[in-house]
C-alpha cells in the first residue's frame, strides 16, 4: 500500500497566514502526526505552491506533489494519483492528526480480506457539525457534505473521517467522473466513494478522526494529544496533566515527577527520579538523574548532570554545562559556562562564558564582566576558589585554584593559586561624625526659617 497525504487546503477557517498543517500540536506540525500514522507505507504529499518547499525540507522521506489550484479534495488526490503503483492506497487528510497506525493498518486488513474497491473509514459524533455524513443504502455509500446536506442528512451521526483506501484501477478510472455541482464549486474527492459498488466503511474510535479547520480544533486536538503523550509515561508522576505540556519526542525517565504548569519542549531529556518543580520551562536540554529544579526556571539547550540542583528562579541559557552535584540558587542565570563538580552559585549572579573548576563557591552578586562591547571573553575560576559576594570579573581574567576573593572585589588580573585578592578600599571609621554632622546640618535649617 502507498499513503496520499492531502494537505493543498486553504486553511480559510484558521484565520492564519500560516497553512493549518504547519500549525503546532507538542511541538510538531499537525501534519507530522499523519505522516507518523503512515510512515510505513511509501508516502505522497499533495501541497500547494506556496508551501512545496517547506514541506519537502521537512519531509524529505516522501514524494511531495504540487496542486496548483485549491479546488476541492478531488484536485488533491488528482494530483498525485498519477504516480501511485501500488495496487490499493490510503489517502489520509492533512489535518487529522489524532489518526492512528493501528486505525490504518487495521483498515488495510479490512479492504484486503472483503476485497473491496473503497473503503471509507468513518466515526459516529454527537455533534457532527461540518463534517461529511454517511448515507448508506442498497447502492452502496455516498457522502454529503454539511453545506450540501438537507436537515434529515444533517441529522445523520456517522461521519467521514476524511481517511479512504481505494483500489488504484477503480481510482483511476472514476476520479474523472468527479463534479463540482455543489455549494462550494468544488471537486469531491467524497464523490468518488459513490462510484463503487465494492464499498465498505469501517468505524473507529472518534478520539482519532478530529480534522482541524479552527483554532478551536486545534486547541481540543493539542488536549488530547497531550494526554496521549503524558499517559504513555507510565513510570513518571505527573502531579497535574492537564496543565503539564509534554512535546513529543521527549523522554523522562523512571519515578521522575513533574509538578504542574511544567513545559518540556523539543528533544529534551529528563533522568529518572528528577524533580521537575512548578512553573519550569525546559527546552532542548538534558537533565540526568536525581536532579532537582526547583519552581520557575527557564533551561534551555543545556545540560545538568546528576543530583544537581537548580533554582528557584533560575535561568540557564544555552551552553550551559552543569556538572554532578552543582547547586545553582534563586535568580542566577548562566550562559556558555562549566560549573564542575560540588560548585556553587546560590544567589542572585551571572556567570557568561566561564569555566568554573569544582567545588567553587560563588558569592551572592558575582558577575562575569565577559562583554566589552565588542566581543564576549573568557572567564576561568580554578578548583576551590572561593569568590566572595559581590565580586566582578572582568574578563578575559584568570583565577588559579585555591584562591580567595573577597567581597566586593573587581578582579582584572591573573590571580596566583592560593592568593587572597582584595580590591577594597580600605574602610575608615569616624567616631562621633554623625552627631556633629546633625547639630551643623540642624543649625543650618533654623537659620534659614528665622
Ligand atoms: C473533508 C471531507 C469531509 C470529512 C472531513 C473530515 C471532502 C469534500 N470533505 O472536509 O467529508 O468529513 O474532511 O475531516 O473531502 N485539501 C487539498 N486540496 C484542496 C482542498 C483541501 O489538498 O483543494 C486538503 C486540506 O489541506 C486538508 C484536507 O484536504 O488537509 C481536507 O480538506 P478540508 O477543507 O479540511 O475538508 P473538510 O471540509 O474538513
Ligand atoms: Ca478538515
Amino acid at each position: 500500500m502507498e499513503a496520499v497525504v492531502l494537505a493543498a487546503g486553504k486553511s480559510t477557517r484558521m484565520k492564519s497566514e500560516t497553512s493549518k498543517i504547519f500549525h503546532h500540536i507538542c511541538g510538531k506540525p499537525v501534519i507530522f502526526y499523519v505522516l507518523e500514522a503512515v510512515k510505513e507505507y511509501k508516502t505522497h504529499i499533495v501541497v500547494n505552491r506556496r508551501d512545496i518547499d517547506s514541506v519537502k525540507k521537512m519531509f524529505k522521506n516522501s514524494d511531495v506533489h504540487i496542486q496548483e489550484e485549491p479546488n476541492g479534495t478531488g484536485g488533491g488526490l488528482k494530483a498525485a494519483l498519477g504516480f501511485i503503483k501500488s495496487e490499493y492506497f490510503v489517502v489520509v487528510n492533512g489535518d487529522t492528526p489524532l489518526i492512528r497506525q493501528e486505525d490504518i493498518k487495521q483498515a488495510e486488513e479490512t479492504f484486503k480480506y472483503k476485497d473491496l474497491d473503497c473503503l471509507v473509514m468513518t466515526s459516529y459524533l454527537e455533534n457532527p457539525y461540518g463534517y461529511g455524513r454517511i448515507i448508506k443504502n442498497k447502492d452502496g455509500v455516498k457522502i454529503i457534505e454539511e453545506k450540501d446536506a438537507d436537515d434529515e442528512t444533517k441529522k445523520i451521526k456517522e461521519i467521514n473521517s476524511g481517511i479512504y483506501i481505494f483500489n488504484t484501477d477503480f481510482a483511476k478510472e472514476n476520479i474523472i467522473k468527479i463534479m463540482n455541482n455543489n455549494k462550494s464549486r468544488e471537486y469531491y474527492l467524497t464523490d468518488l466513494v459513490q462510484f463503487s459498488e465494492k464499498t465498505d466503511t469501517l468505524i473507529i474510535d472518534k478520539e482519532n478522526v478530529m480534522g482541524i479547520n479552527t483554532r478551536a480544533q486545534l486547541y481540543e486536538a493539542r488536549k488530547m494529544m497531550q494526554m496521549r503523550i503524558i499517559e504513555n509515561f507510565d513510570s513518571v508522576t505527573f502531579i497535574s496533566p492537564e496543565s503539564t505540556h509534554v512535546n513529543y519526542g521527549v523522554e523522562i525517565g523512571k519515578d521522575s515527577v513533574i509538578f504542574p504548569n511544567v513545559h518540556l519542549r523539543n528533544k529534551t531529556r529528563i533522568g529518572k527520579s528528577c524533580i521537575v518543580d512548578t512553573g519550569s520551562v525546559i527546552c532542548d536540554s538534558i537533565i540526568r538523574d536525581n536532579v532537582h529544579i526547583e519552581p520557575y526556571c527557564v533551561i534551555e539547550a543545556s545540560l545538568i548532570d546528576s543530583n544537581s540542583q537548580i533554582g528557584p528562579f533560575a535561568h540557564l541559557r544555552p551552553q550551559s554545562d552543569i556538572k554532578e552535584n552543582v547547586k545553582i540558587g534563586n535568580f542566577v542565570e548562566v550562559k556558555k559556562s562549566t560549573l564542575s563538580k560540588g560548585t556553587k552559585a546560590s544567589h542572585l549572579s551571572y556567570i557568561g562564558d566561564a569555566e568554573l573548576g569544582e567545588d567553587v563557591n560563588v558569592g551572592c552578586g558575582t558577575i562575569t564582566c565577559n562583554y566589552d562591547g565588542y566581543k564576549k571573553n573568557k572567564t576561568i575560576i580554578g578548583d576551590r576558589v572561593f569568590i566572595g559576594s559581590d565580586t566582578q570579573l572582568v574578563a578575559p581574567v584568570t583565577v588559579e585554584h585555591d584562591s580567595l576573593i573577597a567581597a566586593g572585589t573587581t578582579v582584572t588580573k591573573y590571580v596566583e593559586p592560593y592568593s587572597l585578592v582584595l580590591s577594597r578600599v580600605p574602610q575608615v571609621n569616624k567616631e562621633g561624625w554623625v552627631k556633629k554632622y546633625r547639630e551643623i546640618m540642624e543649625k543650618k535649617c533654623k537659620s534659614k526659617k528665622d
